[in-house]
Order: C-alpha cells, then sequence, then structure tokens
C-alpha cells in the first residue's frame, strides 16, 4: 500500500530536478500527478514515463489564467486536489542591487513569490470545498541567512516561509495544511547555474556532476544533496503522516543551517582533545 494511495496532486516545476524526483516518487507511492512546467515537452515526456497515473501541462507559473488552468485541470480529471507542491523556481537575478532593473526585480518575484501566491489562491477553494488538503511550498535555506542565494532570491525565499505561515492560519479550520520545505544545495540543473536549465541533456548532466563535487564538502553530512532527499520530506508533508504538522518550514540541508562542518573547518576542536576534554580524575 503506498503512502499516496487514491490522493491527487499538482508538482509545479514537475519536470526537472527537485519536482521530476518529486514526480516519481509520489507517483510511486499511489497518487495520481499533473506535472505542470513551463517546460511543456520536457513535462510531457516524463509523464509519459510515469505511466497513465501521471499527467502534464505547459504553465508559466507567473501568469494566473496558466496556474489556474493547471489546478483545474487535475481537478477535473481525477475529480479532487489533495497535494499542491508550489516548486517552480529558478535562481533570481543576479548581481548589485543598484544595476538590478525594476523589470529583473518583477521577474524573479512574479516567479518565485507571486507563483507561490497564485498558486494558494486557486488550489485553496477546492481544498476548503472538499475539507482536506496538504499544500507544500519550496522554499530555501536562503530564507534563514543571507549569503546562500543572490539578494533578490533570498528576499522571495524568506517571503514564502512567511506566506506559508500566514496561509496555514487562514486554512487551518478547513483541515487544509500549508508547509515550506527549505533545501540546502541540491544537485539540479537549476543550482548548476541559470543557462543549464534549458541546455542539453548532457551537458546538464556534467553541470550537475561538477555541482556534485562542490557541494560534498559544504555541509556537515559530507554529500551532495539530491533532489529525493527534498522529495522524501515533500511525502511526509503531503502523507497523512504529517496530519498535525502545518505552517511550518522544514530544513533539508544536510546540517548546513546547524553550524559550520567543525571536524574540517576547527581541527584544533580533535587535535587537541586530551586538554579540552575535562576527564574525572583515576582513582
Ligand atoms: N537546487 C538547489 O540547490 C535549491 C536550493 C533551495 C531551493 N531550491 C528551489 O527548489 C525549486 C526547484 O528547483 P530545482 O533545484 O529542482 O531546479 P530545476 O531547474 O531542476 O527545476 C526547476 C523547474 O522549474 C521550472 N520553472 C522555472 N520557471 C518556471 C515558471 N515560471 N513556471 C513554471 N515552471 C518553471 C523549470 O522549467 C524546471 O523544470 C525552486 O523553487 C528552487 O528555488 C533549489
Amino acid at each position: 500500500m503506498g503512502r499516496l494511495d487514491g490522493k491527487v496532486a499538482v508538482i509545479t516545476g514537475g519536470a526537472s530536478g527537485i519536482g521530476a524526483a518529486t514526480a516519481r516518487l509520489f507517483i510511486d507511492e499511489g497518487a495520481r500527478v499533473l506535472i505542470a512546467d513551463l517546460q511543456a515537452e520536457v513535462a510531457a515526456a516524463l509523464a509519459a514515463e510515469l505511466g497513465p497515473g501521471a499527467a502534464s501541462v505547459g504553465c508559466n507559473v507567473a501568469r494566473e489564467p496558466e496556474v489556474k488552468a493547471a489546478i483545474n485541470a487535475a481537478a477535473d480529471r481525477w475529480g479532487r486536489l489533495d497535494i499542491l507542491f508550489n516548486n517552480a523556481g529558478f535562481g533570481g537575478v543576479c548581481g548589485p542591487l543598484d544595476e538590478t532593473q525594476v523589470e529583473e526585480y518583477d521577474l524573479t518575484m512574479d516567479v518565485l513569490l507571486k507563483g507561490v501566491f497564485l498558486g494558494i489562491k486557486h488550489a485553496s477553494p477546492i481544498m476548503k470545498a472538499q475539507g482536506s488538503g496538504s499544500i507544500i511550498n519550496t522554499a530555501s535555506i536562503c530564507a534563514f541567512e543571507a549569503g546562500f542565494g543572490n539578494q533578490l532570491y533570498t528576499v522571495a525565499k524568506a517571503a514564502i516561509v512567511m506566506l506559508t505561515k500566514a496561509a496555514s492560519l487562514e486554512m487551518a479550520e478547513y483541515n487544509v495544511r500549508v508547509n515550506a520545505v527549505c533545501p540546502g544545495y541540491i544537485a539540479t540543473p537549476l543550482a548548476a547555474g541559470r543557462p543549464y536549465s534549458m541546455a542539453p541533456a548532457e551537458k546538464v548532466e556534467a553541470a550537475v556532476d561538477r555541482l556534485r563535487g562542490r557541494n560534498q564538502d559544504t555541509q556537515p553530512l559530507a554529500r551532495s544533496g539530491e533532489g529525493r532527499d527534498i522529495a522524501n520530506m515533500a511525502l511526509f508533508l503531503a502523507s497523512d503522516d504529517s496530519e498535525w504538522v502545518t505552517g511550518q518550514a522544514m530544513v533539508v540541508d544536510g546540517g548546513l543551517l546547524a553550524g559550520r562542518p567543525w571536524r574540517k573547518l576547527a581541527p584544533w576542536i580533535t587535535q587537541h582533545q586530551d586538554t579540552l576534554l575535562y576527564r574525572p580524575p583515576a582513582d
């Protein structure tokens, strides 16, 4: 028996990286999944690979009619909507704030933040009427400490965490839960660099592999984050295992926010253990 048997999910940004890993896991756990992504052809190919429980639609999450149509397509096709994973995103505009154009600001906020708002806006009437549902928003460790990503990306991800909390309060009385997942460094085309998202598959894989190498020693748990690490948290938040969890921002980062990987960065701690550690006197 799957942990999502009978449930219907929409995953934005489901054609690649974290979203694609989640689509695969949700299907394995018995859900029916609509993949909504800007890359319509890649989304369609993944849906075809995943079988009859999956479908896809081209969708730009920054455009309200497209978000509404995607959510309604899933509800019309399968008769309900249990899970919305607001996950689509890109790296945001990079560079100094004084050189950032207003159009670049708008693009970053429209995709990363407005896209999440639009998902919540159009899923909530269905979920409220149903009396159940789980909305999961992809934020980031950037929400908690500046410097892990570029400036506007960081602002958008912090706002997603507060939007999650605010929405969770509104929806709790309808038994609709709203949580965020906050990934650390995950080996995906996004993290390998913006141009790679649309590049040929071999180039993307090579870039993601280089990134894996770079990520390896960044956090206390010394391996790169993978899409499946975030998919596993999304599964918990989507399933009834988390039925009493709402308004939370779940960090999945290999320990990065806990502090420095001290065995590497502060070797004196282990080298001088005898003098640093208190030992009771021998009898
Ligand atoms: N990779 C990381 O290290 C990392 C860390 C923290 C948070 N995140 C977040 O995770 C989410 C997924 O990113 P990923 O790492 O899997 O990247 P990815 O590039 O592999 O996947 C992102 C997907 O979103 C789609 N997309 C982009 N803009 C869109 C739009 N306007 N409308 C619809 N779809 C759109 C892309 O086509 C792509 O399929 C993003 O919100 C990202 O900010 C990633």
